[in-house]
């Protein structure tokens, strides 16, 4: 079997048995409580597991794509070193909602697995936890599992999703590779390398709290999983993931970009795994929409592309090897995931810019590093490695592989606390104060007892609803038009009234998903639960909110039209006064390519093409070609806003009727918010207009002060520019020539080729330069010029001419003293300034000077 046979194999054998197939969701989770990346396949259907959401299927099955680096299990050092380990690897899923558990879920298991998968039974071993006799009960007594090849494990056979969250005792199967692999004596007591756990039950009926204790999940479930690259390793007879029909030919794309050859030599091996599995995860990660940052998943995107490059760098590899290796993976895996061929331009830009960024911050550290190592220490200090990271960009783990290298110490105690204090720093500056975590046990019953909020808002801006509850200053309703938060929009803000009070809605969230909170101010009387309420929101406000929303989505399509299909949305606000709108593209847009974006968009406002909005099936979204960036909702159904005939997203934001509504779109400005992501503001209707308005008074304002219309004044800025241009030039002439003749003046006066004389009212430089001008003449020997600035000071200058044997310090240095300054000895013994500060000693001092150069009376 090779992995598309087994994929279709698994699922097929459940779907037979009644159960759904439900696609792999994306690797960005969705649901409050998920990890930070989909770790397991019971990850989408948490809303189903934790009662919060009526499951649409009692039963599913899957593949689903998972990364479980730094979540709960940190182990990408592990990977290319054991026979197992993976950035990225694919689970099997069979799941019940409160529908069969382990009387079922057991047989199903084993019949796969002997009859499907065709494995020899007296080869498997199963292990249950301490405590479920029930378990293995069934695998004695139901499927014919002899006692002894069922052993009882501890923690190992409970399993978490993450610190809080569902879990249950769980049972695994494990295949006996044989007695040339290790000791004998099953799971428990044999060796690793011989017994493999490749398909994992979990009886999932409790939910971990945050302080510890295990609430039990509203119905049992059934959450399976067995790991697609160890179940074909067994299937096709290899002793480890590096060898199966997925991995082995990245593995080659490896070979081909580095030059080595896999097999060779065992460190060689270890970083052509390194470069195939974190070349598989990146091209996963960035397809569903991770970019390399310094932050939570941006930031293992990063150290994955980071480790591979540096095995290149290793290996003295000089060309770019993640594009490549991108290439391989989509060669392998786009059948299972066409969505990669399609990203594959997109993928192979974001992994290439993070290379390069990341070869020259490599040369760096390594130069750095090298000096260290170079003068002798012994110990890299916690600074260093600190600096190395936070400036540089040098993650600390390869700082300490290279050290590790080159046999030498982190002070990682040291490094570890330059970072707390950074943390601190960060804490400080962040001043909201930390209220996670209240009344979630509340929002929970609420949801219980009453279900989700209905929201009528789509088509009503006032509605009747109950009071439901007032927790704080959060009020809930079982129907509301209030918008909460969400897809990038802003909640609404309005009024909340009963017979007996009086509340402001300052905003609106969702507690959880379904429930709404109305944030509010009670401003007369008091409300109860149970009264009935009108709830009214502030209508203007949502008006000029549904234009911007549709406006976003208006430029969406707009910036794809010109930019390329690789525009995604990573973000957005929809406020009433303004709309951004962030998106993945390598470089700033050019200003033609801006306007043509807003003219395409107004275009569309202009055709005043209706806007609709309908649910559907996510197939039928998908089929039609809908943008969902957020990848994946949960349930059957999505909601799809067509705004004209050309955008189509999935969206559950409030819209306008028809696209002339908007109003004019307005792009105010475009930049960069990190690498690879821009952000582009906008305005719509009436604040579009407010713009044009004030913009067209500024313009107004500059005619009526240059006196033309407003039409000709950037013609006449032109001229006047010009003028102006033409005027310093005839200024500057003049004053060139009233220099030469006072030049002249003063040189008439000389007495023995020297003058001594005083000239007030310009600036430093002009005594300068005429001192230098009269020195130049013939027969001159040296100049001293004084003058007081415009603006108080005094300046002497002193020049003379080599042959005269006089230094130029020497005739002023005096006379500096007296009006209360000094002269500096300069490198040029023929050119002395000085500055002083009191100008009613200028013509004594200036009597100094002459006495200096020998011409006193
Ligand atoms: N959630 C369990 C696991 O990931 C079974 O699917 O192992």
């Amino acid at each position: 079997m090779d992995a598309n046979q087994l994929r279709r194999a698994f699922t097929g054998f459940f779907v037979e048995r009644g159960h759904t197939l439900v696609p792999s969701s994306g690797l960005i989770p969705h649901h409050p409580r998920a990890p930070l990346f989909t770790n397991a396949g019971m990850n989408q259907f948490l809303p189903y597991l934790l009662g919060e959401e009526s499951p649409p299927y009692p039963r599913a099955t899957s593949v689903q794509k998972c990364v479980r680096i730094r979540g709960k299990d940190d182990d990408i050092e592990l990977i290319g070193r054991d026979n197992t380990h993976l950035s990225l690897f694919e689970m099997l899923g069979n799941f019940s909602f409160g529908d069969y558990f382990k009387a079922d879920a057991i047989p199903y298991a084993w019949e796969l697995v002997t009859e499907i998968f065709g494995l020899d039974g007296d080869r498997l071993w199963i292990t249950v936890h301490v405590d479920d006799d029930e378990a293995a009960d069934i695998w004695h007594d139901e499927v014919g599992v002899p006692v002894e090849r069922i052993q009882r494990m501890g923690g190992d056979n409970f399993w978490e999703m993450g610190e809080t969250g569902p879990c249950g005792p769980s049972s695994e199967i494990y295949y006996d590779k044989g007695a040339e692999y290790g000791r004998e004596g099953g799971p428990l007591d044999g060796d690793e390398g011989r017994f493999i756990e490749f398909w994992n039950l979990v009886f999932m009926q409790y939910d971990r709290q945050a302080d510890g204790k295990l609430a039990a999940l509203p119905r049992r479930n059934i959450d399976t999983g067995a790991g697609l690259e160890r179940v074909l390793s067994i299937l096709q007879g290899r002793d480890s993931v590096w060898d199966i029909d997925v991995l082995r030919p990245i593995i080659g794309g490896a070979e081909s970009v580095t030059g080595r050859r896999y097999g060779a030599d065992a460190d060689t091996d270890v970083a052509l795994r390194i470069l195939a599995d974190h070349g598989r995860g990146m091209t996963f990660l960035i397809n569903d929409g991770v970019f390399p940052s310094n932050e939570d998943r941006g930031y293992v995107l990063r150290r994955i592309i980071r480790r591979a490059v540096r095995q290149a760098f290793q290996m003295d590899v000089e060309r770019l090897v993640t594009p490549a290796l991108v290439a391989a993976t989509i060669e392998v895996m786009a059948d299972a995931y066409p969505e990669l061929a399609r990203n594959h331009d997109f993928i192979s830009g974001v992994v290439q810019r993070e290379e390069e960024r990341f070869r020259h911050t490599l040369r760096a550290g390594l130069v750095l590093l090298d000096d260290l190592v170079a003068s002798g220490t012994t110990s890299i200090s916690g600074a260093t490695a600190f600096h190395l990271h936070d400036t540089l960009g040098f993650p600390i783990e390869l700082t300490r592989e290279i050290a590790r290298e080159r046999g030498i110490d982190v002070d990682l105690a040291g490094f570890e606390s330059e970072m707390d204090q950074q943390r601190r720093r960060a804490r400080e500056a962040a001043t909201r104060s930390d209220e996670a975590g209240t009344g979630a046990e509340t929002y929970r019953e609420l949801l219980d007892q009453f279900g989700p909020t209905e929201f009528v808002g789509y088509s009503e801006y006032e509605s009747k609803g109950r009071v439901l509850a007032l927790v704080g200053d959060e009020l809930f309703l079982d129907r509301t038009p209030f918008y909460a938060e969400g897809g990038g929009q802003v909640g609404d803000t309005g009024t909340i009234v009963t017979d007996t009070g009086r509340a402001e809605v300052l905003d609106t969230t969702y507690a959880l998903p379904g429930l709404h909170s109305h944030r509010v101010r009670v401003v007369e009387g008091g409300l109860t639960p149970g009264q009935e309420a009108t709830a009214t929101i502030d209508a203007p406000r949502r008006e000029a909110i549904r234009r911007n929303h549709t406006g976003t989505h208006i430029l969406h399509w707009a910036l794809r039209e010109v930019l390329g299909t690789h525009v995604k949305q990573a973000g957005s606000l929809v406020a009433p006064d303004r709309l951004r709108f962030d998106f993945s593209h390598y470089g700033p847009l050019a200003p033609e390519e801006l306007v043509r974006v807003e003219a395409l968009a107004n275009e569309r406002v202009l055709a005043n093409e209706p806007v609709r909005a309908y649910e559907t099936t996510k197939e039928e979204a998908e089929r039609i070609g809908a943008i969902a960036f957020f990848g994946d909702k949960y349930g059957e159904f999505v909601r799809v806003v067509e705004a004209g005939g050309r955008s189509v997203e999935l969206c559950g934001g409030t819209h306008v009727g028809a696209l002339g509504m908007i109003g004019p779109i307005t792009v105010v400005s475009e930049g960069s918010i990190g690498a690879n992501l821009r952000r582009i503001e906008a305005l719509t209707g009436e604040a579009s207009f407010a713009r044009f308005r004030r913009r067209d008074d500024t313009l107004n304002r500059a005619a009526a002060l240059l006196r033309v219309t407003p039409d000709e004044v950037p013609e006449r800025i032109e001229k006047a520019l010009e003028e102006r241009r033409a005027l310093e030039h005839e200024l500057e002439q003049v004053r060139r020539q009233a220099a030469g003749g006072d030049a002249d003046r003063l040189a008439a006066d000389a007495v023995d080729g020297v003058v001594v004389a005083r000239r007030d009212g310009g600036s430093r430089d002009d005594l300068r330069e005429l001192a230098v001008a009269l020195r130049d003449r013939p027969g001159m020997r040296a100049v001293v010029l004084g003058g007081a600035p415009d603006g108080g000071g005094v300046t002497l200058v002193a020049a003379t001419t080599k042959e005269s044997g006089l230094a130029a310090y020497d005739l002023i240095v005096d006379a500096a003293r007296t009006v209360g300054g000094g002269a500096g000895k300069g490198k040029n013994p023929e050119l002395s300034i000085a500055g002083g500060r009191d100008a009613s000693k200028l013509d004594a001092a200036l009597e100094q000077a002459r006495a200096a150069a020998g011409i006193g009376r």
